[in-house]
């Protein structure tokens, strides 16, 4: 049985990651790591809160004691925790640093005396840089972080690296493009215009709206994690991408229309500072070396995302009366 323990499991693809390991393979273990910041939320595990392979444990991957405790009895760790959003690392860039640079430093610790099977990084493909209109991402594109987010992700795939390099850590790294789907935290562009839709407000386009994302849906992003856990070579990395590249503008137009909404809820504002303008991924790596492949077509998994926003009105609604509310002016202004 393996005993596994994942940080950040009551976030958007940790809570989605918890859920497919813990129905797809009866002979798995979860320890489940988190402390709840704003973006964790006990109600995205509601489904699997009961499950006697499933344990929630409150804390903090930057206090040691806690990381250590947690670690007793563990076989592996899958590493989601951190802090994920570029613009709330814009405005204030400390808890980037202490989470995902001193936390991962404090887990990549407790894993090596617990002297795990395997470590997962759970990274991304912000810690690469910006593309120009043409190429991809590759596992040897040299890191170019622009945001104090991608930055400090940066930061901490370089200390996974060393601790394999030095220590022997079976530590293996996954970089992945933007993800969607359910019970994404509505601060990221899909669930924010979702929501904004639903309640006839306007969408805040940045800048010109041309800046290119590849989309990914959040399950064929954890099938990788979990392909990279049982497959993935130690030292590798792996990038995963949905093979969909779109301009914000387009994918907004896109959502304006699945909803039956009007072009004039577009409200462009200000660039966010440093805006990356092209991510694009070349994930034949993963495909080859870990036999994934993305699965979700993105209109499929759009829609099924529209109508999981539309049924889940109310966990919506929980989080924006809270602390969201402030946030949400500070970035865009007073609420439409
Ligand atoms: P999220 O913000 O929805 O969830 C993060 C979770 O980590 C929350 O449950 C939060 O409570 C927990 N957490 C934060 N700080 C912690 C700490 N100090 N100790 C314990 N728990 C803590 O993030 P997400 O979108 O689910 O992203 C998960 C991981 O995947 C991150 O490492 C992120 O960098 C990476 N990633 C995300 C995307 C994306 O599109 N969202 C793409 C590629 C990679
Ligand atoms: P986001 O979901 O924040 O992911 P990331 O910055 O990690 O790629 O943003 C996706 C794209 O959408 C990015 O180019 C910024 C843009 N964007 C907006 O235009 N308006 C918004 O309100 C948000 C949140 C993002």
């Amino acid at each position: 049985m393996a005993r596994v323990l994942v940080t950040g499991g009551a976030g958007f693809i940790g809570s989605n990651f918890v859920r497919l390991l813990l129905t797809t393979d009866p002979a798995v273990e979860v320890v489940n790591f988190d402390c709840l910041t704003y973006a964790g939320n006990l109600a995205n595990l509601a489904d699997v809160a009961d499950n006697p392979r499933h344990a929630f444990v409150r804390g903090d991957i930057t206090d040691r004691e806690q990381v250590r405790a947690a670690m007793r009895g563990v076989t592996d760790v899958i590493h989601f925790a951190a802090e994920s959003h570029v613009d709330r690392s814009i405005q204030d860039s400390g808890p980037f640093v202490r989470t995902n640079v001193t936390g991962t430093q404090i887990l990549l610790d407790a894993a090596r005396e617990a002297k795990v099977s395997k470590y997962v990084q759970v990274s991304t493909d912000e810690v690469y840089g910006s593309l120009g209109a043409t190429g991809l991402f590759t596992e040897e594109t040299p890191l170019q972080p622009n945001s104090p987010y991608s930055a400090s992700k940066a930061g901490a795939d370089l200390l996974v690296r060393a601790y394999h390099h030095t220590f022997g850590l079976p530590a293996v790294t996954t970089r992945c493009s933007n993800n969607y789907g359910p019970y994404q935290f509505p601060e990221k562009l899909i669930p924010l215009f979702v929501s904004n839709l639903l309640a006839d407000e306007s969408v805040p386009v940045y800048g010109d709206g041309m800046q290119i994302r590849d989309w990914i849906h959040v399950l064929d992003h954890c099938r990788g994690v979990e392909a990279a856990w049982r497959e993935g070579m130690p030292g590798e990395v792996y990038n995963f991408g949905g093979r969909c590249e779109m301009p914000n503008i387009e994918l907004t137009k896109l959502l304006l229309k699945l909803l039956g909404k009007p072009d004039s809820l577009i409200r462009y504002v200000k660039d966010r500072p440093g805006h990356d303008r092209r991510y694009a991924i070349d994930c034949s790596k993963a495909e080859r070396d870990l036999g994934w492949t993305p699965r979700v077509p993105f209109d499929r998994g759009l829609a099924e995302t529209i109508d999981w926003y539309r049924a889940n009105a109310a966990w919506v609604a929980e989080i924006k009366s809270g602390a969201y509310r402030e946030y949400y002016e500070k970035q865009y202004g007073k609420l439409a």
